[in-house]
């Protein structure tokens, strides 16, 4: 899969980006993660990228012209599957739309900064957007790492264990349930019984009805 990111603060995202789980898959060769900084498009020698909006009010709103010239540069190279704008009024980040972009092999991200975009780049250029929550954040760029993340782990062969992903909370509409590790027995406080019993069923077994549980207390509104 191959990412472009259209950005005014690459340096927020490269970080992220160049550790962990995204360094493999970006080392493996399964993930290609491009930063396209927007003020190589600005409209003059200042580096303006944005402006005043129109109807007055506080804010200023990212330009059509930089905006615009930076999408049909990189068009000009790759279709891309999907133009993902990054905005707290977008369609809410889940597994599932998750899963579904984990497919794809070329999506092109913007990020948004200050009061947002002009409206006619969503209209004419836009093919989905997103939001990773009900908060806003200063710009984008949060949200795309948080989005490239999420999408690079699914993405076939990114993870060692292949069934790792399987497990996660929310793959299969459930919470994930409580996990342990060394020592069995720290200050008292000691693991269940049944993780040490060796039987593999009766461990499946009890992780689902943990997941189960978990999910009843914390998010019942999964199980609708
Ligand atoms: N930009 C600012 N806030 C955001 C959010 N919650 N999700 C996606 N992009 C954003």
């Amino acid at each position: 899969m191959r990412i472009d990111i259209i950005t005014v603060l690459p340096e927020l995202l490269e970080s992220p980006l160049s550790h962990s789980i995204m360094k493999r898959a970006q080392n493996k060769g399964l993930l290609e993660v491009h930063l396209h900084h927007l003020r190589q498009w600005a409209v003059n020698e200042y580096g303006q990228i944005d402006d005043y909006q129109y109807g007055g009010g506080a804010g200023m709103v990212m330009m059509c012209e930089p905006l615009a010239n930076a999408i049909e540069h990189l068009q000009k190279d790759r279709k891309y599957d999907e133009i993902i704008y990054l905005t707290p009024d977008g369609e809410r980040l889940d597994q599932k739309i998750a899963n579904q972009l984990s497919l794809k092999e070329n999506l092109l991200f913007i990020c948004g900064h200050y009061k947002g975009i002009d409206e006619r780049i969503r209209e004419h250029y836009v093919t989905k957007e997103i939001s990773i929550g009900d908060y806003v954040l200063s710009g984008g760029e949060l949200a795309a790492a948080v989005l490239v993340d999420t999408v690079g782990r699914l993405i076939p062969g990114v993870l060692n264990d292949e069934t790792s992903a399987l497990f996660d909370s929310f793959q299969d509409e459930l919470l994930a349930p409580p996990v342990y590790t060394r020592p069995a027995d720290f200050r008292g406080w000691k693991v269940p019984d049944i993780l040490l019993s060796g039987d593999l069923k009766k461990v499946e077994e009890w992780r689902y009805e943990q997941a189960l549980k978990r999910t009843e207390e914390r998010r019942p509104d999964l199980l609708k």
